[in-house]
């Protein structure tokens, strides 16, 4: 199976990951901080190591910042229903995810926020199209760094800045970024960074990650055990355990550390090169078929992270055109691929190319060119099949 399907989840994972998994599984997978004996506390040390070398890697102000959540979507409801209350302003774009649009949408369709959502133009959100939709109830600005659905990775430095000058929180969805682009929470202003394990930090799935700044003050997201405090009858206040009920993922915790391990000593801006590097023969080869095909938003290898959505000749004309050509990629040339919306119906619309979405290609660092290429010759031999 040649796996182009990145964006979704990274598979294989680095061998260090694989190896960590096995033998913290073996060894030490007990419950941390729960009891004294020696296995719980080797559980508990994981679980602080993984804490600071996410505090080193993102350039954080405190490991007890940094909070374990199953997925991705976990850690994006913690912090906006975290943070945001009946009166308040927020601005998205039409850029996100389900996980980032339906609970602000939830929270709109109920009453307790109003919603701009600030439309992006080829991919890109500017920076002015924020600072037009602030007002003085504006309490939150949520989105993501890069799209999922087109790679494009946007201003958030500047949109930051914009949030501090109008005294609102900034969150960054960051699935599509942590661990491919450079990210230094000392110089970016960002309040809230929320992001899966299981993506370019290479962890298994059910972790994920919220990092929690200085101004941000979150409500308590599930009450529960904590391990340590057991007389107080509610939630203790500090971080992490605020916002951290329950048995952590301890064993994919202690993967993810080995994840982002690698990547910290590969460097992050060394697999957005290389996946970006893949997918220029891509869109190379789109410009020069002269088979309709299109790529779908702008395409900048300085400003994109390893994930490509192609728009197939006659898309709209042939019912459910991606997902049958990505099935022929699956059962006949063994390539994988994620076909449809991505679970980012706005910027489908916004590109016309909902309801049926388009053809989402994402290399890893394990690709090769010749995978690519391979890409290629089946894209060319099913493109007869769709004239
Ligand atoms: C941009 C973006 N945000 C959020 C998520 C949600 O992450 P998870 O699936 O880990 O909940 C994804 C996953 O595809 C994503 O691409």
């Amino acid at each position: 199976m040649i796996y182009l399907d990145n964006a979704a989840t990274s598979f294989p994972k680095p061998e260090p990951v694989y190896r960590t998994l096995d033998a913290f599984a073996r060894t030490a997978l007990a419950n941390p901080g729960r009891s004294s004996h020696r296995m719980a506390k080797e559980a508990e040390r994981a679980v602080d190591q993984a804490r600071n070398a996410f505090n080193r890697f993102f350039g954080g102000a405190g490991p007890e910042r940094w909070i374990f959540t199953l997925n991705g979507t976990d850690a994006l409801n913690m912090a906006i229903k975290g943070v945001v209350g009946p009166g308040d302003h927020v601005i998205t774009t039409d850029l996100e995810h389900n996980s980032v649009s339906r609970p602000l949408r939830a929270l709109e369709k109920a009453g307790v926020i109003t919603l701009t959502r600030v439309e992006s133009e080829a991919g890109y959100v500017a920076p002015e199209a924020i600072r037009a939709a602030l007002t003085p109830r504006t309490r939150l600005i949520a989105m993501t760094h890069a799209a999922n659905a087109l790679g494009t990775v946007q201003p958030i430095g500047e949109i930051g800045a914009l949030a501090r000058d109008a005294d609102a929180l900034m969150l960054v969805d960051a699935a599509q970024t942590a661990g491919v682009v450079e990210i230094d929470l000392k110089a970016l202003p960002v309040d809230l960074l929320a992001f899966p394990g299981h993506k370019g930090l290479y962890g298994p799935t059910g972790t994920g990650c919220l990092y929690v700044g200085p101004r941000a003050v979150l409500r308590c997201w599930r009450e529960g055990g904590t391990g340590g405090d057991s007389k107080s009858e509610v939630q203790p206040e500090e971080l992490p355990y605020r916002l951290e009920g329950g048995t952590p993922n301890v064993l994919g915790i202690a993967g993810l550390a080995a994840g982002l391990a690698w990547v910290a000593e590969r460097g992050a801006e060394t697999n957005r090169v290389h996946e970006v590097g893949l997918l220029q023969r891509v869109v190379d080869w789109v410009d020069g078929s002269g088979d309709g095909w299109r790529v779908a938003g702008r395409w900048d290898p300085a400003t994109h992270v390893g994930a490509l959505s192609l728009i197939p000749p006659g898309l709209g004309e042939v019912p459910d055109l991606p997902q049958e050509l990505a099935t022929i990629l699956d059962t006949s040339f063994e390539i994988a691929v994620r076909p449809g919306l991505h679970c980012a119906p706005y910027i489908h619309r916004r590109l016309g190319t909902f309801p049926d979405g388009t053809i989402r290609i994402s290399p890893g660092p394990f690709n090769t060119i010749d995978e690519i290429e391979a890409l290629v010759q089946a894209l060319e031999q099913i493109t007869a099949t769709i004239a």
